[in-house]
C-alpha cells in the first residue's frame, strides 16, 4: 500500500463494534497488574506471554485469553485495562466503540460484578469527557457454560442495567449453538437489552439462522460462514443486518489461511452490511488501523469500499440518531 493510503486509513474516523475488553490486555499491563495483585500466572515474563500467542484455532486462543484475565481482581484493574484501550483507539481516530465484557470470567473467580462494571464504566466516562469517544457496553455470556449460569449472570447485571446496553454470546462456538441460550436471551430482551451473538466464526451457517430466529439479534458478530448459504445471505441483506468482521482475528485463529482469501469483499458484493473490527487486538496483532491496513492490502480495497465499511459501522452502532448523524458528517467531511 502507498504511504498515502496508509495515512488515509490511520486518520479516517472509525467506529469499532466488536472488541472484547479482556482481549485488549497488553502483556506489559498484564504483567504489571499480576505483580500488583501478587497473582502467579503460568507466564514468568512479558516475552513468555508473547510467545504463547500462536494459535491453531479459537479454543487455543481462548485457553490463553482466560489465563491472562485471571490477574484482574480489583476495580482499578478493570479501569486500567479499559483506559489503556481507550487511549490506544483515540490515537487511531476511533470515535465510537462498543465493548464486550465477559462477567463470568471474573465472577466465577469470586470478583464482584460491581468491581468489573464500575472499573470499566469509569474509564468509559473519562474517555467520553477527555477524549470525546462515545461508547456502549455489551455483556457476553460464555457459551461453553450452561444456560442456567447465563441466567444467574443476567440477574446479577440487572442492578447495573443503566450501564449495559446489550447482551451477546461468545467463547467456544462449536457444540454450543445459539439455541442453547434462547431462554436467557428472551429474558434479556424483556428487560430491554438489545442482543447480538458470535455466530459463523467456526460454526456453521445453521448457527447464524438460530441467532436470528431464536436470539433475535440486532447485529451478527463475525458471520463469515454466511457465504455458505445463499438464502441466509438474502435474509441478512434484506434485514440490513450488520456483520462485525474481524480480519486479523480470522487470520490468527485460522478461520482463513490467507487474508487474500478473506470473504469480506464477497460479503460486501452480496449487499451485506460489513464492518471491520479488531476482536482481541492484543492477541491478534493489532487494533483498528492494523485491521484496516491488513485487509486493504490483501484485497486492494478502494477508497469507496473504505468509505462504505466505515459508514456501515456508524450506521450499525447502538447510539442515538443524533450521534450517528454527527459521526457520519465527520466521515463525509473527511472524504470530501
Ligand atoms: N472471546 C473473545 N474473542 C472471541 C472470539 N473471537 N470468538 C469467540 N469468543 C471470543
Ligand atoms: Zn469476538
Amino acid at each position: 500500500m502507498t504511504e498515502k493510503m496508509h495515512d488515509f486509513i490511520a486518520k479516517m474516523p472509525k467506529a469499532e463494534l466488536h472488541l472484547h475488553i479482556e482481549g485488549s490486555f497488553e502483556p506489559e499491563l498484564m504483567f504489571a497488574i499480576a505483580q500488583r495483585n501478587k497473582v502467579q500466572t503460568k507466564f514468568d515474563s512479558v516475552e513468555a506471554v508473547k510467545e504463547a500467542y500462536n494459535f491453531n484455532n479459537l479454543q487455543d486462543f481462548l485457553d490463553i485469553y482466560y489465563e491472562g484475565a485471571q490477574v484482574l481482581l480489583e476495580e482499578e484493574d478493570f479501569f486500567d485495562l479499559t483506559w489503556a484501550y481507550m487511549q490506544r483507539i483515540h490515537a487511531q481516530n476511533v470515535i465510537h466503540t462498543e465493548i464486550f465484557f465477559d462477567p463470568q470470567t471474573h465472577t466465577d473467580r469470586g470478583v464482584a460484578f460491581a468491581k468489573v462494571i464500575d472499573g470499566i464504566s469509569n474509564a468509559l466516562h473519562k474517555a467520553k469527557h477527555e477524549l470525546g469517544i462515545s461508547s456502549r457496553l455489551i455483556m457476553c455470556f460464555l457459551r461453553h457454560l450452561e444456560e442456567s449460569e447465563a441466567e444467574k449472570t443476567l440477574e446479577m447485571a440487572l442492578p447495573f442495567k443503566d450501564k449495559i446496553y446489550g447482551v451477546g454470546l461468545d467463547s467456544s462456538e462449536l457444540g454450543h449453538p445459539p439455541s442453547k441460550f434462547k431462554n436467557v436471551f428472551a429474558k434479556a430482551i424483556e428487560e430491554g437489552f438489545v442482543t447480538v451473538a458470535h455466530a459463523g466464526e467456526e460454526g456453521p451457517a445453521k448457527y447464524i439462522w438460530e441467532a436470528l430466529d431464536l436470539l433475535h439479534i440486532s447485529r451478527l458478530d463475525h458471520g463469515n460462514r454466511s457465504l455458505d448459504d445463499p438464502k441466509l445471505m438474502e435474509r441478512l441483506a434484506a434485514e440490513k443486518m450488520a456483520l462485525t468482521v474481524c480480519p486479523l482475528s480470522n487470520l490468527k485463529l485460522c478461520v482463513v489461511d490467507d487474508l487474500k482469501d478473506h470473504p469480506l469483499r464477497k460479503l460486501m458484493q452480496n449487499e451485506l452490511k460489513v464492518t471491520v473490527n479488531s476482536d482481541d487486538p492484543s492477541y491478534f496483532g493489532g487494533y483498528m488501523n492494523e485491521n484496516f491496513w491488513a485487509i486493504t492490502d490483501a484485497l486492494d480495497l478502494s477508497k469507496d469500499e473504505l468509505y462504505t465499511l466505515s459508514r456501515n459501522a456508524f450506521e450499525a452502532s447502538f447510539v442515538s440518531d443524533k450521534r450517528k448523524k454527527e459521526m457520519i458528517e465527520l466521515l463525509d467531511n473527511y472524504f470530501a
